[in-house]
C-alpha cells in the first residue's frame, strides 16, 4: 500500500539522468510501487530494447511506448521511470499530464557520460558515448522535456535519497495546491 495521496509521479528526463534509480528510492523511502517503462516493454516484447530497435525498428518501440503509457490509466500513486524519449511526443505528454506529475531529471553531458558509458543496452548512445554527442542530442530535446515539466530536479553530485526526497516534497506541494 502506497502512503501517498497524490497522484503518479512520472520521472522524465535524458538517459542517465538517474530515472531508474530515483524510482527504486521512492520506492524505498515511501513505498511507492514502481513502474519501469523499458523493463516492462522488454518483458512483454520478449527481446532486450536494443533488440526491439534492431528487429522492428525506433518507430515501433515509441509506438509500445504510447500504448504502455495509455494503458497506465488506472494506476494511481506510482512512479513511472519513464525511457528518455517518452515526453518527445506530444500525446505521451498529455497522457502523462493527465495521470500525474511530470518531474524532469537532469544532469550534465559530463555526468551523463559517466553513467551511461558502460554498457550497451541504449542503442541511441551506441558510438555516441562522448560529451560532444550527448550534449547535442540533449540540447536538441531539452525544449521538449522542460515543456513537458511539471517541475525539475537537477541530479549532478546528488545522492539518489536526496533526489527521491526532493521529488516527492515537490509532488506533494504541488498537489496540495
Ligand atoms: C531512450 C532511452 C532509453 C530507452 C531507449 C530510448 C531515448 O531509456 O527507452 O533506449 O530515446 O532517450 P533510459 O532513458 O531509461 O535509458
Amino acid at each position: 500500500m502506497s502512503k501517498i495521496k497524490i497522484p503518479n509521479i512520472f520521472l522524465i528526463g535524458f538517459m542517465g539522468c538517474g530515472k531508474s534509480t530515483v524510482a527504486r528510492e521512492l520506492n524505498r523511502q515511501y513505498n511507492m510501487p514502481v513502474i519501469e517503462m523499458d523493463q516492462l516493454i522488454a518483458e512483454q516484447e520478449g527481446m532486450t530494447i536494443p533488440e526491439i530497435f534492431s528487429t522492428h525498428g525506433e518507430g515501433y518501440f515509441r509506438e509500445l511506448e504510447t500504448k504502455l503509457l495509455a494503458s497506465l490509466a488506472d494506476q494511481s500513486g506510482c512512479v513511472i521511470s519513464c525511457g528518455g524519449g517518452v515526453a518527445m511526443r506530444e500525446e505521451n505528454v498529455v497522457l502523462m499530464k493527465r495521470h500525474g506529475y511530470t518531474a524532469l531529471l537532469t544532469a550534465s553531458p559530463e555526468t551523463i557520460l559517466g553513467r551511461v558509458e558502460r554498457g550497451n543496452d541504449r542503442p541511441l548512445l551506441n558510438g555516441h558515448k562522448n560529451v560532444a554527442d550527448i550534449s547535442a542530442l540533449l540540447n536538441q530535446r531539452l525544449p521538449k522535456y522542460i515543456a513537458a515539466a511539471d517541475f525539475t530536479v537537477p541530479t549532478d553530485n546528488m545522492s539518489a535519497a536526496v533526489l527521491a526526497v526532493q521529488v516527492y516534497e515537490k509532488a506533494v506541494s504541488l498537489s496540495n495546491q
